[in-house]
């Protein structure tokens, strides 16, 4: 018998519902490894970091949580932020920490339109709706570069500089990852979004590297479009969008975007990679840690699913990413869903039914 593949995965549920979805994504893999006739299995560590972490220690994560991450082969994350702390503290001190340490510059983040799952679009109800919004997730705008200065002038006073980041290694690299990925697809076009109309040095160069780029892939379809008029686009066109391609604050809001018209920000899957794979990639739902519903129940745990789907193509197991995938559709589609998507089933309900899905 060949001998069982084992992923070392780094579990990091950290705030809120971050904890209720990571739980679910775990036993949802544990079943489909339980499943596998010992093809495959999965050893989790899991790692205490977050918030109350904040509370007792003064810090988000360890001061070598770095150095114990590295050498997973990926990185399960929930969610992070709390009304105790900050959100820049947090949000820096821990997800951000990861992402730009671990250089996972490729954010792919698909927007996917459900069975049973009711679109706030009326033409999602006839026409096929399916795109990806790929995020460049190392520099843009969160490059975390600049200042405040000036309190000593007194109230009312303070100054606060926020410079956004844009190289041409940075541009290129992401730019070539979403023309890659159009190669996969059905629809093979790649639509860039920028605002260089008003920005007229980190995103000219952003379309310079596109229109550069864009000349070694004469097989793809492309386009420019302004993020004003993008955002107008994915409610109104959606249908002509394959994968979009944008600045790391861009496709941050673009990607929300997404996921409301899908029918929810509860059901919202991501990547973050580091395509060389010099380091662990790290996945996790769009999601927040939703304080409002935290504790309850009531999370919907299809982000973190799907994020698990993600990690399984990642290794090199997209057959069990599809049965991950078709599950979610056989459990969405027999009308077991959580409140934010009209349903009344709980979060441990949904993961049975996605269990029962995968074993039957
Ligand atoms: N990747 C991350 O870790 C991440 C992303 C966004 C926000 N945050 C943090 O999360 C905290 C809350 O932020 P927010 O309220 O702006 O965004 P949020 O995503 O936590 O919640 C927005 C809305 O979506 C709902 N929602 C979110 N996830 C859901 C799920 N799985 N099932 C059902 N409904 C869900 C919430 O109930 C809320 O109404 C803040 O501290 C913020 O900084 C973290």
């Amino acid at each position: 018998m060949p001998e069982t593949r084992t992923f070392r995965i780094a579990a990091i549920p950290a705030d809120g519902v971050g904890a209720e979805v990571v739980a679910s994504g775990r036993a949802v893999l544990d079943a489909l490894a339980h499943g596998s006739d010992g093809a495959f299995a999965f050893d989790w560590a899991e790692f205490p970091w977050g918030s109350d972490y904040y509370a007792r220690t003064g810090k988000m994560m360890a001061d070598d949580g770095l150095e114990q991450l590295k050498d997973f082969d990926a990185i399960y994350f929930g969610a992070v932020g709390w009304p105790t702390v900050p959100d820049h503290i947090s949000l820096w001190g821990l997800r951000l920490r990861i992402c730009q340490n671990f250089d996972q510059w490729a954010n792919v983040r698909p927007v996917h339109f459900l069975p049973g799952v009711t679109s706030p679009l009326r033409k999602a109800d006839d026409i096929e709706l399916d795109w990806v919004v790929v995020r460049e997730n190392s520099e843009g705008e969160y490059a975390g570069l600049g200042g405040r200065n000036f309190s000593g002038r007194g109230p009312g006073g303070e100054v606060a500089v926020q410079s956004a980041l844009f190289t041409e290694v940075g541009c290129e690299r992401i730019i070539r990852f979403a023309f890659d990925l159009a190669r996969t697809r059905t629809r093979r076009k790649v639509s860039s979004v920028t605002k260089s109309n008003a920005q007229q040095y980190g995103m000219v160069l952003w379309d310079d590297v596109f229109a550069r780029v864009a000349a070694d892939y004469p097989d793809i379809e492309t386009e420019s479009v302004l993020v004003d008029a993008m955002s107008a686009k994915f409610v109104l066109r959606p249908e002509d969008l394959s994968v979009v391609v944008a600045s790391n604050l861009h496709a941050d809001i673009l990607s929300d975007l997404g996921s409301a018209l899908a029918g929810s920000l509860g059901l919202a899957a991501s990547a973050n990679l580091n395509p060389e794979r010099r380091f662990p990639s790290m996945f996790e739902p769009v999601h927040g840690s939703a304080p409002d519903i935290a504790g309850q129940g009531l999370a919907n745990p299809i982000g973190a699913v799907g994020s698990a789907a993600l990690m399984l193509e990642h290794f090199g197991l997209p057959d069990q990413a599809a049965r991950l995938n078709k599950a979610v559709e056989t459990v969405t589609g027999a009308g077991i869903l959580t409140r934010d998507v009209g349903g009344t089933a709980t979060t441990d309900q949904v993961t049975k039914a996605l269990i029962d899905a995968l074993n039957g």
